[in-house]
């Protein structure tokens, strides 16, 4: 199996992180490329998620004697530097040949929460020891066999882990056209799980899945916490009904997200979803947010409209293909000095000031000088 990829390590020049995804084109081979930055169907559930930060809008507030806002927030006991955390991507090594452990290293260094996918490139331990004690949380895609979850269970209970994160909305993989287009075949071996994978698994994403439980159902929540008792976080509620239905079973946590655009086409941008979950939780457990977020403001918004947390996806491993370590850290301290410029523009001090500002809803056409249309996809 040889898969050659960015060997990167160190400052990324960049102006945006919107700029990284084309910078990215150059140094992830194609079919790898193609796997991170498309979506499913006819990608307009990953358009929407970046459109849809300008349904709502950030009235300034002036005069309110802000100056160097701070963005550390306490979270499950940690400090984190920022509400800005690291989402569960599967297969780093396709961005750069360091891939978790860098990945890991980078957020580390920004001092934030570190998903690790189930189907990452690299194995627990590794990870551990690049995390170096930052807080961390573990991303199950639960298994048809209660074996396998117990023993993964196990080893993720060893290592540490604060939470898990329970996928729910990745059952079977999206409809990846980009993928078929470029006859991807998955190059790199999941040590996590590949001793679970049926014969072949681990050559294509359709493989993976096939070792995934599909029939999910509240039950499989409650076996999670009550097996692991480790705080639960269910990854895929977009509505009032699904989030309640989760909380009964006992998730301690609701991540609202539409696996950024590569699961169900068709359906709603995840920030459209945000404001209708968080008015059900009601402040009863944390809710993290992800989908889209590309922009200081895109953070600022979800911190307003309900989510304690905000994840990145494929911002930080293009970070990750374009400068390592040095370029994942990069990309969080770039996000998070954006969203502390519209915190000094807006008026709020602290996180917490930011969770009680009302955005105004955009009754305007919301032309944009980025147009999401223009994204290299393939
Ligand atoms: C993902 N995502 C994901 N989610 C998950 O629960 N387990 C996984 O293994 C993966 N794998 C994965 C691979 C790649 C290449 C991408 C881009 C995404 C989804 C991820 O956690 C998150 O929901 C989205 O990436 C958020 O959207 P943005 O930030 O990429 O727009
Ligand atoms: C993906 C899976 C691995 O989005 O979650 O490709």
């Amino acid at each position: 199996m040889t898969y050659r990829t960015s060997t990167a390590e160190g400052p990324i020049d960049f102006v945006n992180v919107l700029d990284l995804e084309k910078m990215a084109q150059s140094v992830i081979p194609k079919g790898a490329f193609g796997y991170i930055a498309s979506g499913a169907g006819d990608t307009f559930t990953l358009r929407e998620n970046i459109r849809s930060f300008n349904h709502k809008l950030i009235i300034p507030q002036v005069l309110r004697g802000v100056e160097n806002p701070t963005t550390d927030v306490v979270f499950d006991g940690d400090t984190l530097t920022s509400p800005i955390i690291m989402a569960p991507v599967a297969a780093h090594k396709l961005a750069n040949e360091q891939a978790e452990v860098a990945s890991a290293k980078g957020v580390s260094e920004f001092g934030t929460i570190y998903t690790t996918s189930s189907y990452a490139t690299t194995d627990l331990p590794e990870i551990s020891q690049a995390l170096n004690g930052t807080p961390h949380w573990f991303q199950f895609y639960y298994s048809k066999d209660d074996g396998i979850n117990r023993n993964i269970m196990d080893r993720v209970k060893a290592e540490g882990y604060k939470a898990i994160v329970l996928t729910a909305d990745a059952t079977v993989g999206g409809n990846r056209e980009v993928d078929k287009r470029n006859g991807f075949v998955f190059p790199v071996n999941m040590p996590i799980v590949q001793e679970y994978l049926p014969e072949g698994v681990g050559k294509t994403m359709d493989y993976v899945y096939k070792s995934a439980k599909q029939a999910l159902t509240p039950k499989d929540i409650e076996y999670i916490a009550q097996y692991s008792g480790l705080p639960v976080y269910v990854k895929g509620p977009q509505s009032a009904e699904d989030a309640l239905i989760s909380m009964e079973a006992g998730a301690t946590g609701i991540w609202v997200t539409n696996h950024g655009g590569r699961q169900l086409d068709g359906g709603p941008a995840a920030f459209d979803s945000l404001q209708e979950v968080a008015e059900a939780v009601a402040g009863r457990v944390p809710i993290v947010f992800d989908s889209g977020v590309r922009r200081g403001q895109h953070i600022f918004k979800a911190l307003a409209s309900g989510a304690d947390l905000v994840a990145l996806g494929r911002p930080a491993i293009y970070g990750l293909a374009l400068g390592g370590s040095h370029g994942v850290r990069q990309v969080f301290e770039h996000l998070n000095n954006e969203l502390k410029m519209v915190m000094q523009l807006a008026g709020t001090q602290t996180i917490a000031d930011i969770k009680k500002t009302k955005l105004r809803d955009n009754k305007y056409d919301s032309s944009f000088p980025f147009d999401p249309d223009t994204l290299n996809l393939v």
